[in-house]
């Protein structure tokens, strides 16, 4: 399911990039040669988990997905790549719709039989739409994963997704720490340049964990040493404050969790009891909802991801979709990409 199209990238294009320098020390009057780096996200996948429209569903969202192209297309689940160089590429959550999304990664040349197109793969929390590509992976051999304690522990132990993947191919695991920022690395062992910060934001763990600890949901905020350019990816979050906002105005690109319309679409539907809040996802309408923040943030690109099939932005002649463009934010979808 979903589409295999490239929308090309949004972002700078000739207003000149950032001073980017390959140098560690960041002294932009280095001798070395100068080298324009730029950073690549591709949002692979802009549903949440379930995809769009979800195979059980038949929300008039999902109705208008399968029946009226002109209205609403399929959507993969929730994910993204990011690249400083175009050749070396991170996953941000590995998804059930893996498989395909690699896809979309700009081919490169082969030189042998077998090639993995990632580096690694970070995740921001155990839930299964996250978590399920790490073990459809298996045939790459060798995997790096960057995650906190607290979700590495419920793929150890709750969803063994790690022993599973494990008895396929090697899995080196970075243990992030909360608010510190941790170095990317390539699959060669070089160092990549990028490095993420991982920071804990409101959340419920996923209903099959055994830990509540601090960090089983996170963001992440993926940095460009080099060139200082920031992306943040949160796509699960159940609250928004002065510290989250403060962190997102710093971003040049910033993916935001936009699952639900409102905290009652699931029970007003009536496919289910509980509220969007309740389930670790601020709505993006109502008087304490995401859009009136997130809009008044000074950042260049603001986009919603992780919607929800019943989510009525989801629609392009909606109501709710005007509401968000009208307030300068985006419905991200498969296949956008920028360039910061
Ligand atoms: C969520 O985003 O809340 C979880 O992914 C829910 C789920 O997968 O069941
Ligand atoms: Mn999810
Ligand atoms: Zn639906």
């Amino acid at each position: 399911m979903g589409t295999t199209r490239f929308h090309g990238f949004h972002g700078r294009s000739t207003e000149g990039f950032r001073d980017g320098l390959a140098d560690s020390s960041g002294d932009p009057r280095t001798t070395r040669p100068y080298i324009v780096r730029i950073v690549h996200v591709l949002l692979l996948g802009s549903a949440a988990g379930g995809g769009f429209p979800q195979w059980n569903c038949w929300c008039p969202t999902c109705r208008a997905a399968r029946d009226m192209p002109g209205r609403a297309h399929p959507r993969t689940q929730s994910s993204i790549a990011v690249s400083a160089d175009g050749t070396h590429w991170f996953l941000c959550n590995a998804s059930p719709d893996v498989r395909e999304q690699l896809g979309r990664i700009p081919p490169r040349p082969v030189p042998g039989t077998r090639h993995v197109p990632i580096d690694g793969i970070i995740l921001t929390d155990a839930e299964l739409d996250h978590t399920l590509g790490v073990a459809l992976l298996r045939e790459g051999r060798a995997l790096h994963l960057y995650a906190t304690g607290a979700v590495v522990d419920t793929l150890e132990r709750d969803s063994r997704i790690l022993p599973v993947t494990r008895a396929f191919a090697s899995v080196d695991v970075t243990t992030l720490q909360l608010g510190e920022p941790a170095a990317l690395v390539n699959r060669d062992g070089s160092p990549n340049g990028l490095q993420v910060e991982a920071f804990a934001v409101a959340g419920d763990p996923p209903r099959f964990a055994s830990n509540q600890m601090d960090g089983h949901t996170v963001g992440l905020v993926i940095v460009d040493a080099a060139s200082g350019a920031r992306c943040a990816f949160v796509p699960g979050c159940g609250a928004l404050d002065e510290a989250l906002l403060d962190r997102l105005a710093q971003c040049d690109l910033v993916l935001l969790d936009g699952t639900f319309w409102s905290d009652e679409e699931l029970i007003q539907l009536g496919i289910g009891d509980r509220g969007a809040r309740a389930m670790g996802h601020l709505p993006i309408s109502g008087d304490d909802g995401s859009l009136e923040r997130y809009a008044r943030l000074p950042v260049r690109h603001k986009v919603y991801t992780h919607i929800n099939n019943t989510n009525p932005v989801l629609l392009a002649d909606s109501a709710e979709r005007r509401v968000v463009e009208a307030a300068g934010l985006a419905v991200g979808d498969d296949g956008d990409a920028w360039q910061l």
